[in-house]
């Protein structure tokens, strides 16, 4: 396959376990400029993001999550937003958040990092608002936490192809 953008694709992986060396700010604004890229209803942009890389933020958003180790470990996190009062559409504005994070995904990994996308934090979105000193119109959609790849060895699964195809007129 030669084409990079299929390569990182098909390549990436969730990756959890990380080195203790620092992600560089260039490379966090590399990867947030790749989100704020990602095609969204009207170009109407409602991302927003938080970077955080203090160690007594991460251990109290640690603290809001049954996956708290990866936060702990991950020795930089950006939280994404969308900002409800940039909004237009509830779904599009949504699908929108979802293609600026698979970018920042593809990003980390394009930059040598590794990258997870923290979901389950949702359920405690406004303690997670109140520990950013943040008002409500920003909606929490994830936090993705980044750092230098411990190992490789991650493994993932996906169903067959024709598993998702329902037609093919
Ligand atoms: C909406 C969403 C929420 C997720 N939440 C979590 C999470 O809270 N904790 C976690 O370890 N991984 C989380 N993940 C990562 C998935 O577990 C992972 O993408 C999936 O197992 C496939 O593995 P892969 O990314 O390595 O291909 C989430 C992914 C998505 C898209």
């Amino acid at each position: 396959m030669s084409s990079p953008i299929l390569e990182a694709i098909f390549k990436r992986r969730s990756i959890r376990e990380y080195t203790d060396k620092d992600v560089t700010t260039e490379h966090l604004h590399k990867i947030i400029e790749a989100g704020i890229w990602a095609p969204s209803g009207l170009n109407n942009q409602p991302w927003r993001f938080v970077t955080i890389k203090d160690q007594k933020t991460r251990n109290q958003l640690a603290a809001q999550t049954k996956y708290g180790h990866i936060i702990n470990a991950a020795p930089a996190l950006i939280a994404v937003y969308l900002d409800q009062t940039a909004m237009y559409n509830n779904t599009k504005d949504h699908q929108a958040a979802g293609a600026c994070i698979e970018n920042m995904l593809l990003a980390s990994e394009a930059l040598g990092l590794g990258a997870v996308w923290l979901g389950q934090i949702l359920q405690k979105k406004e303690e997670v608002n109140t520990l950013l000193d943040l008002n409500n119109d920003l909606d929490l959609m994830a936090i993705v936490a980044i750092g230098h790849p411990a190992h490789h060895d991650q493994q993932s699964q996906r169903k067959p192809l024709r598993d998702f195809i329902l037609k093919e007129l």
